[in-house]
C-alpha cells in the first residue's frame, strides 16, 4: 500500500506494509467468516472538510461523514485545540469518585437543548453503551419500583441500535441475527415504518394507522405490566434512512405514556445537527421522549462519547421509592471523560454558531438534489431528511422489487463512486449519505453527479452481465 503525499493537508500517509500488517493483526468490524483475521480494508490517511484521501491518494468526498460522525467535518484546528488542551489541563478523571467541570458544563448546556424534562445526562463511551445504558436503566427503576415483571422492550423491523448483547438484540436488519445470539426472549420486533415498503394498495396515512394498531394489539395480548420500553430511531439510519410516516411518533409516544411504557429516542445519528437540530426528537418530530440516546455527532467523531439524557421524572420517583439503598450498579471507566466532554463543548459552540442553521437552510438543496436520480431506471425511491439521504435501488419499478443480495448493488456503486471521487455507504441494494454537515450547494451537485455516473456505470455493467434487464 504505497501512499501517496498531499501537501494541501499535510504529510500524513500509510506506511508501505500497512495491508499486510492489517491482515495478520487488525480485526475490523463485521468480519466474515470467510475473511474473519485476514482481512484488510482500503487505508484513508487524512481528511479535511469533507474530503478524506486514501491511501491511493484520491481525494474524496466523505458521503457518510465517516460513520454519520464527522458532522463539523474533518482536520479542524478548534476541535484539535481543544483535545490537546485538555489533555494538558486534566486528562482524566475517576467518575467513580470525582467529577470534572467539561463534564458538568455540557450536561447543563444538553439539558438546555433536551425537551421537555430530560435534564440529566449519563455518559458512555458511544452509542451501543448509550442504548445498553437507557435499557439497564429502565430494568433497573423497574426492579425498584416493584414491578420487575415489566422488563419486554419493543424495537422495529429494519432498526439499529448497537453491538453490546442487549442493545444488538434490538437490530432488525436482513443478516444481523443469522449468525449471532441475542435476548430474544427480551424483545418484540414491531414493523418496519417504512412507507416505500408499505403493502400494495395501501394509503401512507392507513399505513400509520396500522402500525400504530399493531402496536396496539401487541400490548394488549402481551399485557402493559410486561412491557418496559419502546426504543425507536426518529429516522432509521443503517436501516436506509427510513422516515416513518407523518404522526407516527406522536401516536407511538401517546401509547407509551397510556401504558407506562418508557419511550426511548435512539438519536445517535439524528441529534447534533444532522437534521439541522441539536436534538431532532421535540425539534422535528414534536415528541418528548423518557429518554434520548446519543453519541458519534456529540465529539464529531474526534473522541469517543456518547451519553443518555433522562428525564427528571424518573429519578424523582426512585428517589421517591422505598428502596434508597437499591444501586444501579452500572458504570463505565470512561464515563464523563473530560476530554470527550471538552470537545463536545467546542462542537457545540460549532453547531450553535451557525453550523446548525446551515443544515437547515441548505437541506432542501441537499434532498432535491439527490431527487433527481429518481429518473434513472435502477433507483426505485429516493428519500431522506435534513442530511441523510438513501438511494434504493430495485430491481424493477413496478414491484419495488430489492435486487438480489448477490448483486450488492450498493458496493458496485460504491466502487464506481470511489473511482470518481466519492465515499458512499452501500447497504445491500442502497447507498446512503450524510456527509459532513458543512457541505456546500456546488459539492452536493458535484456529489449528486458523480452518483449519477456511477449508477449509470453500474446499469450497463447489469446489463452486460445478464443480471438485470434495464
Ligand atoms: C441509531 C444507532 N444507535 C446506536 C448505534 C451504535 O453506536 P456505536 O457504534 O457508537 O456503539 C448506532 C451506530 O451506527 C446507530 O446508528
Amino acid at each position: 500500500m504505497a501512499a501517496k503525499r498531499d501537501d494541501r493537508i499535510g504529510s500524513y500517509e500509510l506506511p508501505d506494509g500497512m495491508t499486510a500488517l492489517a491482515r495478520d493483526h487488525l480485526v475490523q468490524p463485521w468480519p466474515t467468516a470467510g475473511e474473519i483475521g485476514a482481512e484488510a480494508r482500503g487505508g484513508i490517511v487524512s481528511g479535511d472538510g469533507i474530503y478524506v484521501i486514501d491511501s491511493e491518494g484520491r481525494r474524496l468526498i466523505d458521503g457518510p461523514a465517516g460513520m454519520w460522525c464527522v458532522n463539523a467535518g474533518h482536520r479542524r484546528k478548534d476541535l484539535a485545540d481543544v483535545l490537546y488542551e485538555q489533555a494538558m489541563a486534566l486528562s482524566y478523571n475517576s467518575p467513580w469518585y470525582t467529577m470534572n467541570e467539561p463534564s458538568v458544563s455540557l450536561s447543563a448546556r444538553l439539558a438546555g437543548h433536551a425537551p421537555g424534562d430530560l435534564n440529566h445526562v449519563f455518559y458512555t463511551t458511544g452509542g451501543s453503551s448509550a442504548v445498553e445504558t437507557a435499557l439497564r436503566f429502565m430494568q433497573f427503576a423497574n426492579n425498584v419500583k416493584g414491578r420487575p415483571e415489566k422488563k419486554l422492550i419493543f424495537s422495529r423491523q429494519g432498526g439499529y441500535h448497537g453491538s453490546t448483547y442487549l442493545s444488538a438484540s434490538l437490530n432488525g436488519r436482513p443478516r444481523d441475527h443469522d449468525w449471532m445470539d441475542s435476548a430474544s426472549d427480551q424483545v418484540i420486533k414491531l414493523t418496519c415504518p417504512n412507507p416505500f415498503r408499505r403493502p400494495e394498495g395501501m394509503g401512507e396515512a392507513a399505513f400509520c394507522d396500522f402500525l400504530v394498531e399493531e402496536f396496539r394489539g401487541v400490548i394488549e395480548r402481551t399485557g402493559a405490566e410486561r412491557i418496559g420500553a419502546f426504543v425507536a430511531e426518529p429516522v432509521m439510519a443503517s436501516g436506509g434512512v427510513i422516515v416513518p410516516p407523518d404522526g407516527y411518533l406522536k401516536r407511538m409516544r401517546q401509547i407509551c405514556r397510556d401504558n407506562d411504557i418508557l419511550f426511548i429516542a435512539d438519536e445517535v445519528v439524528t441529534a447534533f445537527g444532522r437534521l439541522g437540530h441539536v436534538f431532532a426528537s421535540k425539534d422535528v418530530f414534536g415528541i418528548e421522549p423518557d429518554m434520548i440516546t446519543f453519541a458519534k455527532g456529540v465529539t464529531s467523531g474526534y473522541f469517543p462519547l456518547g451519553g443518555v439524557m433522562i428525564s427528571s421524572r424518573l429519578f424523582e420517583e426512585l428517589r421517591r421509592s422505598n428502596h434508597p439503598d437499591a444501586m444501579f450498579a452500572h458504570g463505565l471507566t470512561y464515563s464523563s471523560h473530560p476530554i470527550g466532554c471538552a470537545v463536545a463543548l467546542k462542537n457545540l459552540d460549532i453547531l450553535e454558531e451557525g453550523l446548525l442553521e446551515h443544515v437547515r437552510s441548505i437541506s432542501a438543496h441537499f434532498q432535491a438534489s439527490l431527487k433527481t436520480l429518481e429518473d434513472l431506471p435502477l433507483v426505485g425511491e429516493v428519500r431522506g431528511l435534513g442530511l441523510m439521504g438513501c438511494v434504493e435501488c430495485v430491481a424493477d419499478r413496478v414491484h419495488n422489487n430489492p435486487l438480489t443480495l448477490d448483486l450488492e448493488v450498493g458496493k458496485r456503486i460504491d466502487r464506481h463512486c470511489q473511482e470518481l471521487g466519492l465515499l458512499v455507504r452501500p447497504l445491500i441494494h442502497m447507498c446512503v449519505m450524510s456527509p459532513p454537515l458543512t457541505i456546500t450547494a456546488p459539492q452536493i451537485d458535484e456529489m449528486t453527479a458523480i452518483l449519477r455516473t456511477s449508477i449509470c456505470r453500474t446499469m450497463d455493467e447489469l446489463v452486460r452481465e445478464g443480471l438485470w434487464r434495464g
